[in-house]
């Protein structure tokens, strides 16, 4: 029989050193090693852009490297009446388009039959994207300043094109083929015109009247561009000029594309733009993406001049894991800490892991995200905690603290690569006064589908893809322009 025994005193005093020796290692060893303080009144939610034209992207030239400043693409739609509904719509369509770019993969790899040369032929461009794309940087084209999105999951480059048979609402003017002698259209015999198979998942076409090559993309939510495809003088900035850029020239444009002119494929087919200047850049581009204010901004370097990047840790470098079947950058994640210490689950070092920046919330095997969830939730315990939005489900109402220490995150893969997710990109504002704050990472539904690192973990890092040696890397960096 268990009896009830009164603490004595000097249980009691054995308690509270034991308690003291906690608080001690608490505060001390593991914060300056495995915690970093968030102050939330970094986190302004300001409802006034002082941008009034998408059109000011600056970009420079320096050491052999062309970079070119990234902002939010809010700055170009304008003022944000409710950045509350705004931040809840975003993951809502996040969770739209992963699932659609999901049941794509699935189509392509279950249909796996290698031989069949039209399942290598594999539909590049991945759902929902448009709507969560957040990324601008402002190009010339045919002697025209335009404001484009950016995404490493697309292959080729559009911008709206006149005469329109359709266009939605852009804030710069509309590119004008006719006033530029430098535009050619692109004939459909030609292999060119071929190669848009494998990179929009669907094939040119000749027009009806003419030998130019007509382009379709179709994006999952209903959005598309068609035209016909063409060359232009591309301009990065300043000094670097790229003759005949191949580009979709849009005529019949439908969707959300947030005030932008079209948008710049950064993925790996040969019609995108890391391809078309591989002379001139060796295949090397690089990006640091800002949090999530209007204001801030970032950059996108094109060409791997390292010094010209202005990270705080070194880089780490990991090899790309090819995938033969599907169009994406994939790494090998070989283990997550969490405040130090090191998770342990079935699917790490599988290989396959997705990088992009399309996406905002990291997804993993459920094993690793059940256990990441748990530790996470040990180390930053004594918080209120705040119900699930959506498929984040560790969330929590910090709306009473001024700052907070959170666990440090960090990505292990192969090659003794890390990326050490910055403070600002463990959680996701469902709530802007911080009632609602939820961890940025959620699981998948089965081990087996498709795991990705989303943008939120890569802000304020310099994320550095290297596709001639198949390398990519990860350092520290407070994101700027300037
Ligand atoms: C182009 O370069 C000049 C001098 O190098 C600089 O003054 C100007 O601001 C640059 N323009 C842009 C758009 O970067
Ligand atoms: C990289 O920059 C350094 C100066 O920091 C310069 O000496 C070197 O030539 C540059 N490399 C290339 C490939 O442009
Ligand atoms: C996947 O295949 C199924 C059945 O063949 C089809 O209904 C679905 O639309 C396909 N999904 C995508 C994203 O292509
Ligand atoms: C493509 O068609 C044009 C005429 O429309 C012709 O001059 C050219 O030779 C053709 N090219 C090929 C590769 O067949
Ligand atoms: C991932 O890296 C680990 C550790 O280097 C290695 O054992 C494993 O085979 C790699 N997985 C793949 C798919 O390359
Ligand atoms: C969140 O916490 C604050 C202060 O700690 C409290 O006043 C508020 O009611 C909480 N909000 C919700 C939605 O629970």
């Amino acid at each position: 029989m268990v009896q009830a025994r009164p603490l004595l005193p000097s249980h009691l005093f054995l308690l509270s050193l034991l308690v003291f020796l906690l608080t001690v290692f608490d505060n001390g060893v593991q914060c300056s090693q495995g915690k970093k303080v968030l102050i939330m009144q970094k986190f302004q939610w300001n409802q006034e852009s002082s941008i009034s034209t998408c059109l000011s992207q600056k970009s420079r030239w320096e050491n052999g490297a062309n970079i070119l400043e990234m902002k939010h693409k809010d700055s170009c739609s304008g003022k944000i009446l409710d950045w509350n509904e705004k931040l809840q719509k975003h993951l809502i369509m996040d969770n739209f388009q992963l699932r659609s770019l999901q049941s794509r993969m699935k189509n392509i790899t279950s249909g796996r039959n290698i031989d069949d040369s039209v399942d290598t032929q594999i539909p590049l461009t991945s759902g929902i994207r448009l709507q969560t794309l957040n990324y601008i940087v402002t190009v010339e084209l045919g002697g025209r300043k335009m404001s484009v999105i950016v995404d490493t999951g697309s292959e080729l480059s559009w911008v709206q094109c006149q005469p329109c048979k359709r266009c939605y609402n852009q804030q710069d003017p509309v590119f004008n083929p006719s006033a530029s002698p430098s535009f050619h259209t692109v004939l459909c015999n030609s292999s060119t015109c071929q190669s848009l198979q494998f990179a929009t998942g669907n094939s040119g076409v000749c027009g009806s009247n003419t030998p130019n090559c007509n382009y379709v993309v179709n994006y999952g939510d209903g959005s598309y561009t068609r035209g016909e495809l063409a060359m232009e003088h591309l301009n990065l900035g300043n000094s670097t000029t790229v003759n005949n850029f191949i580009f979709g020239c849009g005529r019949n444009n439908q969707g959300l594309f947030g005030g932008a002119s079209g948008l710049v494929g950064l993925g790996r087919s040969d019609l995108s733009l890391i391809s078309q200047t591989s002379p001139l850049f060796g295949g090397v581009f690089s990006y640091c993406l800002p949090i999530t204010e209007a204001e801030a901004s970032g950059s996108l370097v094109m060409g791997g001049n390292s010094s010209v990047y202005k990270n705080t840790t070194p880089i780490s470098y990991t090899r790309m894991i090819p995938n033969p079947l599907l169009p994406f950058y994939f790494l090998n994640l070989t283990s997550i800490t969490v405040g130090g210490v090191a998770l342990q689950a079935p699917s790490f070092g599988k290989g396959g892991i997705m990088i992009d920046s399309g996406t905002v919330i990291t997804r993993l095997p459920p094993s690793i995200y059940q256990a990441l969830k748990g530790e996470f939730v040990k180390q930053f315990s004594g918080f209120p905690t705040a119900p699930a939005f959506l498929i984040l489900d560790t969330c929590f109402n910090l709306s009473g603290y001024q700052e907070v220490e959170i666990p440090n995150i960090k990505m292990h893969f192969e090659g003794n690569a890390e990326l050490n997710v910055d403070v600002t990109g463990v959680f996701y504002f469902v709530k802007t006064d911080a009632s609602q704050v939820c961890l940025a990472i959620a699981s998948l539904s089965y081990e087996n589908e498709v795991a990705i690192i989303g943008n939120q973990q890569q802000k304020n890092q310099r994320v550095i893809y290297d596709t001639k040696r198949s390398m990519m890397g990860f350092a520290g960096e407070a994101c700027s322009f300037d």
